[in-house]
């Protein structure tokens, strides 16, 4: 589905930037060598950056003895 109608980028591509490493809207755009035109989808390409960050972060298991508690990170 194509998130910015004016640059023809797609959740898809928003989500495929975002994957490997936390990114803003910014570089979404910067990415393309653009800059937002109209500016609708700005609120769009941000939700979707949150959502896509907020699924890939860190879940931490608690481990061991309550005295002694340890974090890893679960993956
Ligand atoms: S829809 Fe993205 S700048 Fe217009």
């Amino acid at each position: 589905m194509y998130v910015c109608l004016c640059h023809g980028i797609s959740d898809r591509e928003i989500r495929s930037r975002c994957a490997s490493a936390p990114c803003s809207a910014a570089e979404i755009y910067l990415a393309r060598g653009v800059t937002p035109k109209c500016g609708k989808c700005v609120a769009s390409v941000k939700a979707l950056l949150a959502e896509a960050q907020a699924s890939a972060a860190p879940v931490l298991v608690e481990c061991g003895d309550i005295s002694e508690v340890e974090y890893r990170i679960a993956s």
